[in-house]
């Protein structure tokens, strides 16, 4: 393990990190706007320069190998005096609208501008103009007077997702990002993840563009649940003590955005743009009214009827959800897996056009919890016993008309479909961003998501309802 010396301190560096990787692995922060610890080292930005110990220049220590002996210093007067230069260099023409820029509040140019310059431009000239809100793909626009041509955004599609969509072209003060004119960014399923990883704001999400300052929102860890991979994302909403009373109130209550939460386990720090899109899962129309064939009825009235309709059956089954949290699965089998033959069904299935799999993230499975379901209620396909008399169906995907004829059917579903009309009894359930709970993804790995929303009464939860249809005296939901 070499040795390393930083700002005389000695360091344990592992094998084959940057001085760069040591410093911020033992609490030396050297600050970085090319770097990224998933791509590979372009070098181009400057801003990590270290001092060679005795030496008068300066070093990139993105760049530096952290070999035994190295020592270097980094917040001497002349590393200050280069990182100040460099940002004035940076922000030669990058323009000053940080009051309209969706990066504001997370941006490290801000961030470092206060840190290491804090003073107006040296520049007299005038700032060079640039193309802006050039359409990159049809989720993603680029503002290239922002842009300061470091170069993550490329590295990605070229290293990670491979699309190999995005290039610069052109030198010096008229460089561009461009994408490719074949249309690749539009076919990369992991695009928005350059959003993030751009360092100032020069890639916009154009679902979250002059949506919402960051400040004003929360990040409420969750797992997408768009397939079985199950990467751990942070669902961004309104904080509570900025609560909006007029504009539009329903922004209180829905999803800003969504992000990736880090997880060496699962995702790394990426996921693909069907998780960013939950909100078009999540914000579905919503079922409100429990429903007794169709009509509203209270919601005490249906769990006594499907109380009544469990305990006159002779032969129910039932088909689960894997899009139940490892909680509520385990609440039906307490339940009622004694009474009733229980399948898991795949709520969701591929869509026309989705991508099915591949090396990255992306799983055939388009459901959360097929692990998790499996493990407490098997894999057998679905086959209905002759005579059965009873279908509890919990969540989407099930074609009505495959269910066995004549039999009664008691249905939990969270969103507006008309099957729901045609259920003996209704519930409507929550969704995802209601509750809290754990899924199973493929490998085996739990992760826990949490409450983002209020639930609406009579809305009411799989887990309780669950104990409730167990309760001879009639159900309490
Ligand atoms: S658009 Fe952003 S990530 Fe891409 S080169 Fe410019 S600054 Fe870097
Ligand atoms: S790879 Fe699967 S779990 Fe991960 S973000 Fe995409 S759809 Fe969601
Ligand atoms: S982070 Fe080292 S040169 Fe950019």
């Amino acid at each position: 393990m070499p040795e390393i010396f930083i700002n005389g301190q000695a360091v344990q560096a592992e094998a084959d990190q940057s001085v760069l990787q040591a410093a911020l692995a033992n609490g030396f922060f050297i600050p970085y706007f090319c770097w990224h610890p998933s791509l590979s080292i372009a070098g181009n930005c400057r801003i990590c320069v270290v001092q060679p110990e005795g030496k008068n220049w300066v070093e990139i220590a993105c760049n530096m190998p952290a070999t035994d002996g190295t020592r270097v210093l980094t917040d001497s007067d002349l590393v200050r005096e280069h990182r100040k230069a460099t940002l004035q260099f940076i922000l030669l023409n990058h323009p000053v609208d940080c009051g309209i820029c969706d990066k504001a509040g997370e941006c490290t140019l801000q961030d470092y501008h206060y840190d290491y310059n804090g003073e107006r431009s040296i520049s007299i000239d005038a700032k060079v103009k640039s193309t802006k809100f050039v359409e990159l793909s049809r989720r993603i626009v680029l503002d290239n007077e922002r842009c300061i041509l470091c170069t993550r955004c490329v590295r990605f599609t070229r290293e990670i997702s491979k699309s190999k969509a995005l290039g610069i072209k052109e030198r010096g003060d008229t460089s561009l990002v461009r994408a490719a004119e074949d249309a690749s960014f539009d076919a990369d399923p992991y695009s928005d993840n350059v959003v993030d990883i751009c360092p100032v704001g020069a890639l916009l999400s154009r679902s979250f563009l002059h949506k919402a300052r960051v400040w004003y929102l929360k990040p409420t860890p969750s797992v997408c649940p768009g397939c079985a991979r199950g990467c751990t994302v942070d669902i961004w909403h309104r904080k509570p003590e900025w609560r909006l009373n007029a504009l539009d109130p329903k922004q209180n209550e829905s999803i800003a955005r969504v992000t990736p939460r880090e997880n060496p386990a699962v995702n790394g720090p990426w996921i693909c743009n069907k998780g960013r899109d939950l909100a078009q899962i999540f914000e579905r129309a919503r079922a409100t009214a429990p429903m007794l064939k169709g009509k509203p009825v209270p919601l005490q009235v249906a769990a006594a009827a499907a109380v009544r309709l469990i305990r006159d059956a002779k032969q129910p089954a039932a088909l689960v959800s894997n899009w139940g949290s490892n909680e509520e699965l385990a609440a039906f089998k307490k339940a009622l897996g004694a009474r009733m033959t229980a399948f898991v069904k795949p709520d969701h299935l591929p869509q026309p056009g989705e991508r099915l799999d591949d090396d990255l993230l992306i799983r055939a499975d388009k459901n959360p919890n097929m692990a998790g379901a499996r493990a407490l209620f098997g894999d057998a396909p679905v086959r209905f016993a002759e005579g059965t008399d009873l279908v509890l169906v919990w969540g989407e995907g099930v074609n009505f008309t495959a269910l066995p004829r004549g039999a009664k059917v008691i249905f939990l579903n969270a969103y507006l479909q008309p099957e729901n009309g045609h259920a003996d009894v209704f519930f409507p359930i929550t969704v995802q961003t209601e509750r809290n709970g754990h899924f199973t993804n493929f490998q085996g790995v739990v992760s826990r998501f949490e409450r983002c929303f209020t639930r609406q009464e009579p809305v009411v939860d799989a887990e309780a309802l669950f104990a409730a249809l167990a309760d001879p005296a009639g159900g309490r939901a």
